[in-house]
Protein backbone atom coordinates (compact mmCIF):
# COMPACT_ATOMS: atom_id res chain seq x y z
CA UNK A 1 0.00 0.00 0.00
CA UNK A 2 1.54 3.06 -0.86
CA UNK A 3 2.27 5.60 1.89
CA UNK A 4 -0.24 8.34 2.80
CA UNK A 5 0.06 11.64 1.60
CA UNK A 6 -0.16 14.26 4.25
CA UNK A 7 0.02 18.26 4.79
CA UNK A 8 1.31 19.44 7.95
CA UNK A 9 0.28 22.61 9.29
CA UNK A 10 2.09 23.61 12.23
CA UNK A 11 2.93 26.38 14.49
CA UNK A 12 6.27 24.62 16.25
CA UNK A 13 5.95 24.47 19.43
CA UNK A 14 7.49 21.38 20.92
CA UNK A 15 4.68 19.26 20.98
CA UNK A 16 4.47 19.52 17.44
CA UNK A 17 7.89 19.51 16.44
CA UNK A 18 7.24 15.89 18.23
CA UNK A 19 4.55 15.30 15.59
CA UNK A 20 6.67 16.11 12.84
CA UNK A 21 9.70 13.94 13.70
CA UNK A 22 7.37 11.03 14.31
CA UNK A 23 5.58 11.69 10.64
CA UNK A 24 9.20 12.11 9.10
CA UNK A 25 10.40 8.69 10.98
CA UNK A 26 7.39 7.03 8.90
CA UNK A 27 7.91 7.44 5.33
CA UNK A 28 6.65 3.60 4.51
CA UNK A 29 3.18 4.94 5.70
CA UNK A 30 3.01 8.75 5.33
CA UNK A 31 4.58 11.02 2.46
CA UNK A 32 4.78 15.01 3.80
CA UNK A 33 4.13 16.72 0.84
CA UNK A 34 4.98 20.06 2.78
CA UNK A 35 4.92 21.55 5.96
CA UNK A 36 2.90 24.92 6.13
CA UNK A 37 4.02 27.30 8.52
CA UNK A 38 1.29 29.08 10.46
CA UNK A 39 1.61 31.92 13.72
CA UNK A 40 0.37 30.74 16.72
CA UNK A 41 2.39 29.33 19.87
CA UNK A 42 5.01 31.92 18.33
CA UNK A 43 4.57 34.13 15.49
CA UNK A 44 5.44 33.29 12.08
CA UNK A 45 9.35 34.08 12.05
CA UNK A 46 9.76 32.13 14.42
CA UNK A 47 7.07 29.08 13.56
CA UNK A 48 8.68 28.58 9.98
CA UNK A 49 12.32 28.99 11.36
CA UNK A 50 11.21 26.07 13.89
CA UNK A 51 9.59 23.64 10.98
CA UNK A 52 13.10 23.77 9.13
CA UNK A 53 14.65 23.46 12.79
CA UNK A 54 12.83 20.26 13.04
CA UNK A 55 13.26 18.88 9.52
CA UNK A 56 17.12 19.54 9.96
CA UNK A 57 16.91 17.49 13.04
CA UNK A 58 15.07 14.26 11.38
CA UNK A 59 17.70 14.73 8.77
CA UNK A 60 15.26 15.68 6.14
CA UNK A 61 16.38 19.17 5.04
CA UNK A 62 14.54 17.98 1.36
CA UNK A 63 11.15 18.63 2.99
CA UNK A 64 9.02 21.63 1.72
CA UNK A 65 8.45 24.64 4.25
CA UNK A 66 6.07 27.22 3.54
CA UNK A 67 5.27 30.35 5.46
CA UNK A 68 1.68 30.85 6.09
CA UNK A 69 -0.67 33.27 7.88
CA UNK A 70 1.26 35.73 10.30
CA UNK A 71 -2.36 36.46 12.16
CA UNK A 72 -5.89 35.28 12.47
CA UNK A 73 -8.40 35.83 10.00
CA UNK A 74 -10.04 38.35 12.15
CA UNK A 75 -8.55 38.77 15.78
CA UNK A 76 -5.18 39.99 17.70
CA UNK A 77 -2.87 37.51 17.46
CA UNK A 78 -2.35 35.29 20.96
CA UNK A 79 0.99 33.52 21.49
CA UNK A 80 2.22 30.95 24.01
CA UNK A 81 5.87 31.82 24.65
CA UNK A 82 4.48 31.00 28.52
CA UNK A 83 4.57 27.45 27.58
CA UNK A 84 6.64 27.09 25.06
CA UNK A 85 9.11 29.65 25.86
CA UNK A 86 10.41 32.56 23.65
CA UNK A 87 11.70 30.48 21.23
CA UNK A 88 8.86 27.90 20.28
CA UNK A 89 11.51 25.41 20.50
CA UNK A 90 13.15 26.16 24.35
CA UNK A 91 14.93 22.64 25.72
CA UNK A 92 17.46 21.80 23.47
CA UNK A 93 19.66 23.70 21.67
CA UNK A 94 19.43 23.16 18.04
CA UNK A 95 21.40 25.41 15.34
CA UNK A 96 19.49 27.41 12.88
CA UNK A 97 18.39 26.08 9.88
CA UNK A 98 20.48 26.42 6.29
CA UNK A 99 17.81 24.26 4.78
CA UNK A 100 15.77 27.35 2.38
CA UNK A 101 12.23 28.13 3.36
CA UNK A 102 10.13 27.83 0.20
CA UNK A 103 8.69 30.83 -1.62
CA UNK A 104 5.75 30.16 -2.63
CA UNK A 105 3.19 31.36 0.44
CA UNK A 106 1.85 28.26 2.47
CA UNK A 107 -2.42 28.85 1.74
CA UNK A 108 -1.11 28.93 -2.12
CA UNK A 109 0.78 25.32 -1.21
CA UNK A 110 -2.17 24.09 0.08
CA UNK A 111 -4.23 25.13 -3.14
CA UNK A 112 -1.83 23.92 -5.55
CA UNK A 113 -1.26 20.53 -4.13
CA UNK A 114 -4.58 19.87 -3.61
CA UNK A 115 -5.60 20.78 -7.28
CA UNK A 116 -2.75 18.61 -8.41
CA UNK A 117 -2.63 15.47 -6.46
CA UNK A 118 -5.14 13.00 -7.59
CA UNK A 119 -8.89 13.99 -5.10
CA UNK A 120 -9.39 12.54 -1.92
CA UNK A 121 -6.02 11.62 -2.28
CA UNK A 122 -4.01 14.32 0.46
CA UNK A 123 -4.87 14.49 3.93
CA UNK A 124 -4.34 17.72 5.81
CA UNK A 125 -2.86 17.94 9.67
CA UNK A 126 -3.26 20.75 11.21
CA UNK A 127 -1.58 20.93 14.19
CA UNK A 128 -1.91 24.84 15.47
CA UNK A 129 -4.72 27.83 14.73
CA UNK A 130 -6.70 26.88 11.84
CA UNK A 131 -6.01 30.27 9.83
CA UNK A 132 -4.09 28.70 6.95
CA UNK A 133 -6.47 26.17 6.06
CA UNK A 134 -9.83 28.01 6.21
CA UNK A 135 -8.08 31.06 4.00
CA UNK A 136 -6.82 27.94 1.36
CA UNK A 137 -10.96 26.90 1.85
CA UNK A 138 -12.12 30.68 0.97
CA UNK A 139 -9.71 30.98 -1.67
CA UNK A 140 -10.33 28.31 -3.65
CA UNK A 141 -13.51 26.52 -2.33
CA UNK A 142 -13.35 24.06 -4.97
CA UNK A 143 -10.44 21.82 -2.70
CA UNK A 144 -12.29 21.50 -0.35
CA UNK A 145 -14.33 18.36 -1.76
CA UNK A 146 -10.51 17.42 -2.80
CA UNK A 147 -9.44 16.67 0.89
CA UNK A 148 -9.12 13.18 1.53
CA UNK A 149 -9.51 13.86 5.97
CA UNK A 150 -8.90 16.48 7.85
CA UNK A 151 -6.81 15.37 11.04
CA UNK A 152 -6.44 18.56 13.47
CA UNK A 153 -5.40 18.88 17.23
CA UNK A 154 -7.86 21.26 18.91
CA UNK A 155 -10.36 22.04 21.18
CA UNK A 156 -11.76 20.50 24.11
CA UNK A 157 -15.46 19.35 25.74
CA UNK A 158 -15.46 17.42 28.99
CA UNK A 159 -11.30 18.60 29.78
CA UNK A 160 -12.75 22.52 29.33
CA UNK A 161 -10.19 24.87 28.24
CA UNK A 162 -6.02 25.67 28.79
CA UNK A 163 -5.84 28.82 27.15
CA UNK A 164 -9.81 29.99 28.65
CA UNK A 165 -11.89 28.73 31.02
CA UNK A 166 -13.94 27.38 28.07
CA UNK A 167 -11.39 27.31 25.13
CA UNK A 168 -8.37 25.34 23.66
CA UNK A 169 -5.55 27.01 22.42
CA UNK A 170 -5.27 26.33 18.84
CA UNK A 171 -9.29 27.03 18.19
CA UNK A 172 -9.35 29.74 20.39
CA UNK A 173 -6.13 31.84 18.38
CA UNK A 174 -8.66 32.04 15.21
CA UNK A 175 -11.93 30.85 16.14
CA UNK A 176 -13.88 32.29 12.67
CA UNK A 177 -11.11 30.09 10.65
CA UNK A 178 -11.88 27.01 13.32
CA UNK A 179 -16.09 28.04 11.99
CA UNK A 180 -14.90 27.62 8.57
CA UNK A 181 -12.92 24.65 8.64
CA UNK A 182 -15.75 22.46 11.22
CA UNK A 183 -18.65 24.08 8.69
CA UNK A 184 -16.83 22.88 5.56
CA UNK A 185 -18.23 19.35 5.30
CA UNK A 186 -14.19 17.76 4.46
CA UNK A 187 -14.33 14.76 6.80
CA UNK A 188 -12.70 16.05 10.23
CA UNK A 189 -11.21 13.84 12.83
CA UNK A 190 -10.41 15.66 15.79
CA UNK A 191 -7.55 15.42 18.73
CA UNK A 192 -9.06 17.28 21.48
CA UNK A 193 -7.28 17.94 25.13
CA UNK A 194 -9.75 15.05 26.31
CA UNK A 195 -7.55 12.92 24.61
CA UNK A 196 -3.90 14.83 24.44
CA UNK A 197 -4.03 15.28 28.56
CA UNK A 198 -3.99 11.46 28.55
CA UNK A 199 -0.95 11.35 26.50
CA UNK A 200 1.59 12.01 29.26
CA UNK A 201 5.03 12.43 28.88
CA UNK A 202 6.06 11.15 32.51
CA UNK A 203 9.66 10.73 33.72
CA UNK A 204 10.18 6.92 32.56
CA UNK A 205 8.59 7.21 29.33
CA UNK A 206 10.91 10.69 29.10
CA UNK A 207 13.91 8.51 30.36
CA UNK A 208 13.33 6.33 27.53
CA UNK A 209 13.56 9.28 24.68
CA UNK A 210 16.62 10.61 26.62
CA UNK A 211 18.39 7.21 26.26
CA UNK A 212 17.62 6.69 22.48
CA UNK A 213 20.95 6.16 19.70
CA UNK A 214 21.38 9.64 18.21
CA UNK A 215 20.54 13.29 18.30
CA UNK A 216 16.45 12.78 18.01
CA UNK A 217 15.44 10.88 21.20
CA UNK A 218 17.60 13.63 23.21
CA UNK A 219 16.52 16.42 21.67
CA UNK A 220 12.62 15.64 22.16
CA UNK A 221 13.69 14.38 26.23
CA UNK A 222 15.32 18.36 26.67
CA UNK A 223 12.21 19.76 24.67
CA UNK A 224 9.83 17.79 27.52
CA UNK A 225 12.01 19.25 30.28
CA UNK A 226 11.21 22.31 29.72
CA UNK A 227 7.60 22.15 27.91
CA UNK A 228 6.60 19.84 31.07
CA UNK A 229 6.86 22.54 33.61
CA UNK A 230 3.52 24.85 32.12
CA UNK A 231 1.05 21.45 32.69
CA UNK A 232 3.52 20.29 36.23
CA UNK A 233 2.15 23.42 37.72
CA UNK A 234 -1.33 24.21 36.33
CA UNK A 235 -2.62 20.77 36.01
CA UNK A 236 -0.52 18.71 38.65
CA UNK A 237 0.32 16.93 35.30
CA UNK A 238 2.75 13.80 35.65
CA UNK A 239 4.51 14.91 32.65
CA UNK A 240 4.01 17.51 29.35
CA UNK A 241 0.56 16.31 27.74
CA UNK A 242 1.45 15.36 24.15
CA UNK A 243 -0.81 17.01 21.72
CA UNK A 244 0.10 17.38 18.56
CA UNK A 245 2.19 13.81 17.82
CA UNK A 246 -1.67 12.62 18.75
CA UNK A 247 -2.48 13.04 15.03
CA UNK A 248 0.00 11.68 13.57
CA UNK A 249 -0.14 8.67 15.59
CA UNK A 250 -3.71 8.48 14.82
CA UNK A 251 -2.32 8.31 10.86
CA UNK A 252 -0.15 5.34 11.75
CA UNK A 253 -2.23 3.47 14.18
CA UNK A 254 -5.76 4.62 14.23
CA UNK A 255 -7.22 1.95 16.52
CA UNK A 256 -5.55 3.58 19.17
CA UNK A 257 -7.56 6.32 19.24
CA UNK A 258 -11.85 5.97 20.44
CA UNK A 259 -14.26 8.58 19.99
CA UNK A 260 -18.02 9.73 18.47
CA UNK A 261 -19.20 11.42 15.45
CA UNK A 262 -20.64 14.19 16.57
CA UNK A 263 -21.54 17.64 15.59
CA UNK A 264 -19.15 20.15 16.97
CA UNK A 265 -19.95 24.34 16.35
CA UNK A 266 -17.47 26.37 17.16
CA UNK A 267 -18.62 29.73 19.62
CA UNK A 268 -17.61 32.91 18.17
CA UNK A 269 -19.65 34.99 19.51
CA UNK A 270 -19.20 34.06 23.24
CA UNK A 271 -18.34 36.64 25.73
CA UNK A 272 -16.88 34.25 27.97
CA UNK A 273 -16.82 31.36 25.34
CA UNK A 274 -15.80 32.58 22.55
CA UNK A 275 -13.35 29.69 21.01
CA UNK A 276 -15.22 26.54 22.80
CA UNK A 277 -15.50 23.61 20.69
CA UNK A 278 -19.39 22.51 21.44
CA UNK A 279 -19.35 19.39 20.98
CA UNK A 280 -23.13 17.44 21.18
CA UNK A 281 -21.45 14.27 22.43
CA UNK A 282 -24.67 13.22 24.02
CA UNK A 283 -26.41 13.97 20.40
CA UNK A 284 -29.14 16.04 22.30
CA UNK A 285 -29.21 19.34 19.45
CA UNK A 286 -30.13 17.66 16.83
CA UNK A 287 -27.62 19.24 14.56
CA UNK A 288 -25.72 17.13 11.89
CA UNK A 289 -22.68 15.18 12.70
CA UNK A 290 -19.08 16.51 11.37
CA UNK A 291 -16.67 15.78 13.19
CA UNK A 292 -14.84 12.17 15.05
CA UNK A 293 -14.40 13.52 18.31
CA UNK A 294 -11.45 11.58 20.06
CA UNK A 295 -11.61 10.98 23.34
CA UNK A 296 -9.95 7.74 24.92
CA UNK A 297 -6.20 6.73 23.53
CA UNK A 298 -4.19 3.70 24.51
CA UNK A 299 -1.57 5.63 26.28
CA UNK A 300 1.04 2.77 26.72
CA UNK A 301 0.41 2.28 22.74
CA UNK A 302 1.34 5.45 21.69
CA UNK A 303 4.10 5.71 23.30
CA UNK A 304 5.52 2.35 22.40
CA UNK A 305 4.55 3.69 18.81
CA UNK A 306 6.53 7.02 19.48
CA UNK A 307 9.50 5.60 21.10
CA UNK A 308 10.22 2.89 18.74
CA UNK A 309 9.62 5.18 15.44
CA UNK A 310 12.20 8.36 17.08
CA UNK A 311 14.77 5.94 17.49
CA UNK A 312 14.77 5.06 13.40
CA UNK A 313 15.89 9.08 12.92
O1 LIG B 1 -3.69 23.52 23.06
C1 LIG B 1 -2.61 22.76 22.59
C2 LIG B 1 -2.26 23.18 21.20
O2 LIG B 1 -1.88 24.55 21.19
C3 LIG B 1 -1.05 22.42 20.64
O3 LIG B 1 -1.15 22.31 19.25
C4 LIG B 1 0.09 23.31 20.99
O4 LIG B 1 1.21 23.15 20.11
C5 LIG B 1 -0.51 24.67 20.79
O5 LIG B 1 -0.46 24.96 19.39
CA1 LIG C 1 0.63 23.19 17.83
Amino acid sequence: MPPRKIIIDTDPGQDDAVAILLALASPEELEVLGITAVAGNVPLPLTQKNARIVCELAGKADVKVHAGCDRPLKRRLVTAEHVHGASGLNGPALPDPVMPLQQAHAVDFIIDTLRGEPSESVTLCPLGPLTNIATAFARAPDIVGRVAEIVLMGGAYFEVGNITPAAEFNIYVDPEAAEIVFASGAPLTVMPLDVTHRALVTRERNEAFRALPGTVGPAVAAMTDFFERFDREKYGAEGAPLHDPCVTAYLLRPDLFRGRHINVEIETQGRLTTGMTVADWWRVSGRAPNATFMREIDAEGFFDLLTERLARL
